[in-house]
Formats: C-alpha cells, structure tokens, sequence
C-alpha cells in the first residue's frame, strides 16, 4: 500500500480518513478524486492541502476515461471508495444520482482497477443494505433487504465488490458502517442538522414518533475500522463496523439539547420518512477479531462533536446558505407547516 486513490475523499468520512492515513503512514502518497458534488467540500480537507503526499484530482467515478486516466498516471495500487450519494431522503426525492454513483460509478472504479491491476479495493459500504431489525444484530452473512433507493443502490455496489472478487479475483473488500457522526458532516443528516439548527434556535423535524434506533459511530473510530480492515481483512469478506451504541433517536436529541442548554420545544415531530427503518444493529466480532473495536464513549464523542459545530460556524454557516435552502424547503417546508 504505497500509491492510494481515496474516492469521495471531499466528503465528510473521507476526508476524516485521508487526515488519519497520512498521519499514520508516512510513506504513503494520496490521490483523493471526488466530484465535488453538493457533499463534496474541500474546507474538508484544508489541513492536509499543503502536504506533499496529498493530491486532489477533480472527477466522477462514473466517468470511465477520468479514472482510467487517474489510475494509470499516478500508478496506484489501493483504492478505498467513499463516493457515493449518501442521503436517504435525498433518495427519496430524486433516486436517479444514486444508481449513477453507487451502482454505474462502482462498477467502472472496480472494472478499471482490475485493468490496471490494483492490488487491494475497498469498498465503503452501510448498514443500511440489510434493511431492518425488529430484535439481534446483523450478521455479515444475512440477507440483503433495504428499503430505500439510497440503501438498494449502496448494496449493489456492495455486492458488485464480491463479484469482481470471486469472478476475476480482485482483491476486493467491504467495510458495512453503522451511522456515523463527527466534525464535517454535511449538515442535513440527524446530528449535524439538528446542531445547527439549534444553534440557531430553529425547529428539529422529528420524524414519526423518534422511537427508531440507530447504532452510532464516531467518524474516527469508523476510519480506524476502515484502516483495520483494509490491512488485515480478507479477500472476498465484507465486516461490520458497527458501534455497539443503539440509540432512540429521541433520546439522541435530548442529549445534545442537554448539551448544548437549549429547550426541548425546539423538538417538532413531522410526518414520517416513507419507508423508515425502524432498527439498525451491527454485530461487530468480525471486525473485532481483526483487531477493531469501537473506542469513544457515545457521550464525550457527542460533546466533541456539538463544540466543533460550535466553534466552526464558517464552515457550515456558508453550506446552509447555498443550494441546500432549496432542499431544506423541498425536504420540509409542508412538513414544518404541519401539511
Ligand atoms: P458525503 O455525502 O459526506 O460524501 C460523499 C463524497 O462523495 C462527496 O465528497 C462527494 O462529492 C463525492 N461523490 C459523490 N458522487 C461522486 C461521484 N460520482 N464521483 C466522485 N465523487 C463523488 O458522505 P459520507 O457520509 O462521508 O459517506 C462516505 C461513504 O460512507 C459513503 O459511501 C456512504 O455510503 C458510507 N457510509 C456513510 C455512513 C454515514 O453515517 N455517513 C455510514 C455508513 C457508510
Ligand atoms: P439520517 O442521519 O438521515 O441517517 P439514516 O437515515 O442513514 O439512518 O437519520 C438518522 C435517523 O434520524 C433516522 O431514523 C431518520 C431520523 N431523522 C429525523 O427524525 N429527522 C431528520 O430531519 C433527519 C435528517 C433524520
């Protein structure tokens, strides 16, 4: 592992794990290649910029030629795969960017490494692809059964991973990542967007009655599981990074409005989210027995997270002023009138 491609490397995991790649491997050089899509944001990756190591190349994971072109010209030999559209209710509005990205744009990333001969790819998978769990936890081996445009499209990237291993032998692997939250997460997923909203002292859109669990984990500890796995995993395997922390969403919002001494009337429940997952809940031996494990505390990781909302009010301050008004109105404008 000397020359890396970090696709979707802009976005908010992405950027979290090239930061720990280049700080742990001192001999490892990182092309980062990302669309730049309404995610993507290289504030992200600001810090490592002047880093000698470090490169950004503009393009699409769907776009043959581009990546041909990347691959050749900087000779590289592991290619970790972030890009992807990431939001489910987004999916929801318009499916179409997902199957680009998540399914055409896995196949080309997977068809030109085994051109070119890439010796390890790994592909970032979600939870999300087995759908719910009423009871128990996820087993890598069990069905795939999502319910969103956003999960069925990760898990056919998912499973085009296994394919190019077990047809062509490539050396693929996949990571399956519980919700993950941290510093530069693009302000419209549960925790980022109801940061700021508060700060703000605006409404946070419950959806449905907030008694769904999610299994949360800290940006940094899924990167160390990503790192993990892409060292010591197995050819063929996918492993669960999931964070042995199951929440209601409810009593997530009430910790961080705890936190950060706001009332709990900011809360305002909205219609449902069509299709929700009641329960994710990740087994996570598998990735353990690699040597991984889950290492913040749900809390501390929670109050590190509200104080870099808090403190870095440039950073998200001027995404909520962009493209994302228009998808915060398609997204809830008649919910928040109680339509
Ligand atoms: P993000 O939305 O913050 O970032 C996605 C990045 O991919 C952006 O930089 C975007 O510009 C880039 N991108 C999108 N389409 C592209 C394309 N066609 N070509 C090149 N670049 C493209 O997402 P994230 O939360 O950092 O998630 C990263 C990965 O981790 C995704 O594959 C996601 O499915 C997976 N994952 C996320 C979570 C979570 O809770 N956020 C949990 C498990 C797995
Ligand atoms: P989200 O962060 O979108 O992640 P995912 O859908 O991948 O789990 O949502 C986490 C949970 O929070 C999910 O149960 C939906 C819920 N949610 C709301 O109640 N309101 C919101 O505005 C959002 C974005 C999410």
């Amino acid at each position: 592992m000397q020359q890396m491609l970090v696709t979707g490397g802009a976005g908010f995991i992405g950027s979290s794990f090239v930061r720990r790649m280049l700080a742990n491997h001192p001999d490892l050089t990182i092309v980062v290649y990302d669309k730049l899509t309404y995610a993507g944001n290289l504030d992200n990756l600001e810090d490592v910029s002047q880093n000698e190591r470090y490169k950004f190349v503009d393009g699409d994971i769907s776009d043959r030629h581009a990546v041909e072109r990347v691959l050749a010209s900087n000779r590289i030999d592991t290619v970790v795969n972030f890009a992807a559209e990431t939001h489910v209710d987004r999916s929801i509005l318009d499916p179409d960017a997902f199957i680009r990205a998540n399914n055409v744009g896995v196949y080309v990333l997977l068809e030109e490494s085994r051109k070119h001969r890439v010796e390890r790819f790994l592909q970032v998978s979600t939870d999300e692809v087995y759908g719910t769990k009423p009871s128990g936890k996820f087993k890598e081996g069990d069905p795939l059964e999502p319910n969103s445009p956003y999960a069925a499209s990760k898990a056919g990237g998912d499973l085009m991973a296994r394919a190019y291993y077990a047809t062509y032998g490539l050396n693929t692997l996949v990571t399956r990542g519980s919700n993950t939250f941290g510093p530069f997460q693009y302000p419209e997923k549960l925790l980022s967007l109801f940061i700021t909203n508060a700060i703000d002292d605006q409404a946070l859109p419950l959806y449905g009655d907030g008694m769904q669990v999610r299994d949360w984990l800290y940006v940094d500890d899924h990167c160390a599981g990503i790192e993990t796995v892409l060292q010591h995993g197995a050819p063929g395997e996918a492993y669960n990074l999931g964070g042995d922390n199951e929440q209601h969403n409810i009593d997530v919002i009430r910790a961080v409005l705890g936190l950060m001494g706001k009332p709990e009337t900011l809360i305002k429940s909205v219609d449902d989210r069509p299709g929700h997952d009641r329960r994710y809940a990740l087994d996570n031996h598998k990735a353990r027995v690699l040597g991984w494990k889950p290492s913040m505390s749900f809390t501390s990781a929670l109050e590190q997270t509200v104080a870099w909302y808090q403190r870095n009010e440039w950073w998200w301050r001027k995404i909520k002023s962009g493209e994302f008004r228009q998808y915060y109105e398609a997204q809830y404008g008649q919910r928040l009138k109680g339509k």
